[in-house]
């Protein structure tokens, strides 16, 4: 019997949808108000959950403190106050919406958890629209 464990975490930062293709007006009916070519930001929350068996000898699934520091190392000293289009490598030729977020997040954390435990990942961009990745089967 598998038991999740959960941790919240959040960053702040700007960016902006568009193609560089498209112009202005092609990028605003497709990305709306995220393809204001001056930036804007999000308050980014998001929740990695961690998936696996209790252990015998502690009764814990996963040290949650060591699951801290992974994302912080990882995620939050990346993304957080950046411009994620013109500050990060990961979004220098990758359209930042939240589907590529959660995907760059989960690509970034997977490798750093024991493969013995499943990871998923579910990143808020408004109080109303959140993504999670891998999607449910
Ligand atoms: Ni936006």
């Amino acid at each position: 019997m598998k038991v999740s464990v959960i941790r919240r975490e959040r960053f702040n930062a700007a960016h902006r949808l568009y193609r560089k293709d498209w112009d202005d007006a092609r990028n605003e009916e497709v990305f709306g108000l995220c393809s204001n070519p001056s930036y804007h930001g999000h308050n980014y929350e998001f929740f990695v959950k961690v998936s696996g068996e209790i252990d015998h000898d502690t009764g814990l699934v996963y040290d949650l403190k060591k699951l801290k520091e992974i994302i912080r190392d990882n995620i939050i000293d990346k993304f957080d106050h950046r411009n994620l289009n013109l500050d990060t490598q990961e979004f220098k030729d990758l359209n930042p919406t939240a589907e590529n977020i959660v995907k760059v997040i989960y690509d970034l954390l997977r490798p750093k958890i024991e493969s013995e435990f499943q990871v998923s990942i579910k990143l808020y961009e408004t109080e109303r629209n959140f993504v999670e990745y891998p999607a449910d089967q």
